[in-house]
C-alpha cells in the first residue's frame, strides 16, 4: 500500500445510539475537558441522542463537536417523528451519521434515501459521516466488496465538501469481533481507490473512518492502518475513559 503525501486530519466519532438522558452529560463534560487538554490533532466528535444535542452543545467546549445519529431529506414538512438538518444545526449539531448499518436494517432505509440524507446534511453546511459496510453472510459469500461498491455508488452525494466515510462491518458492530489490520487495510483500499475514481484528487481528501468494537485495546492497531483515517466508536464511547483512551491512540 502506498503511503499519501497529504495525511488527512484524524476524527474519532462516538456514536451513543439510543442510550444516555441528562445524566450522561457529565461524560460528554468530561470528555471536552480532557479533549480541550490535550495537545492533539484530532477531531473528535460525539452524537447523542437527539433529546440532548442541544444540552451536550452546551457542556461540550470548542474542541468536541456534537453530532446526530440520523436526519430526515426535507427541510420541514408533515413528517411526524422526523428531524431536519436545519432543526439539527439550530440544537448545535455539526455532523451527522447516514446510513448507519442499524438504520438500513431496522428502518429499511436505501441507499437512494441515504444519498437524500447526505446532500441535506452537506448542504446544511453540516459533516456527513456515510457509513458502509458487509454483513457475515455477504463476506462469506465473497461478495463483500461487491456490496461496499454498491453502497458507495447509490449512497455517496455529489460534492465531497464535509464528507466522511465510515467503513463499518455488520458483523463487527457491538460484537467484540473486528476484521484484522489487514482486512481492514484492504477494504479502506478499495473504498479509497472507489472516491477517486468518483470525485478525482478531491476522494484522497475524504477521511475514511472504520467502525465495529472499536476498544481502547484494539484502537492503536487499527488506528495505524493506512487509509483508516479515524473511528466510529459505539460502545466505548458512552464513557470518558474509554473513549478518550482511543482518542489518545490516534
Ligand atoms: P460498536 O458500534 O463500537 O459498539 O461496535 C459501532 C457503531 O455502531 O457505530
Amino acid at each position: 500500500m502506498t503511503q499519501r503525501a497529504t495525511p488527512r486530519p484524524k476524527l474519532i466519532a462516538g456514536n451513543w445510539k439510543m442510550f444516555g438522558t441528562a445524566a450522561a452529560l457529565s461524560e460528554i463534560a468530561a470528555m471536552a475537558e480532557a479533549v480541550a487538554d490535550l495537545a492533539i490533532h484530532v477531531s473528535v466528535a460525539v452524537c447523542p441522542p437527539a433529546t440532548l444535542i442541544d444540552r451536550a452543545r452546551h457542556v461540550a467546549g470548542d474542541r468536541l463537536m456534537i453530532g446526530a445519529q440520523d436526519v430526515h431529506a426535507e427541510p420541514e414538512g408533515a413528517f411526524t417523528g422526523c428531524v431536519s438538518a436545519a432543526m439539527l444545526v439550530d440544537a448545535g449539531a455539526t455532523l451527522v451519521i447516514v446510513g448507519h448499518s442499524e438504520r438500513r436494517a431496522h428502518h429499511h432505509e436505501t441507499d437512494a434515501d441515504v444519498r437524500a440524507k447526505a446532500e441535506a446534511v452537506l448542504a446544511a453546511h453540516m459533516t456527513a459521516i456515510v457509513c458502509v459496510g458487509e454483513t457475515a453472510a455477504q463476506r462469506d459469500a465473497g461478495t463483500m466488496l461487491a456490496v461496499i461498491a454498491t453502497q458507495l455508488d447509490g449512497s455517496l452525494p455529489t460534492g465531497t465538501a464535509g464528507l466522511v466515510i465510515a467503513y463499518e462491518p455488520v458483523w463487527a458492530i457491538g460484537s467484540g469481533l473486528t476484521p484484522t489490520p489487514a482486512q481492514v487495510g484492504g477494504v479502506h483500499a478499495a473504498i479509497r481507490t472507489n472516491l477517486v475514481a468518483r470525485y478525482g484528487a478531491a476522494g484522497e481528501a475524504v477521511p475514511i473512518l472504520y467502525g465495529g468494537s472499536v476498544k481502547p485495546a484494539n484502537a492503536a492497531e487499527l488506528l495505524a492502518v493506512p487509509d483508516v483515517d479515524g473511528a466510529l466508536v459505539g460502545g466505548a464511547s458512552m464513557t470518558a475513559a474509554d473513549f478518550l483512551a482511543i482518542v489518545r491512540a490516534a
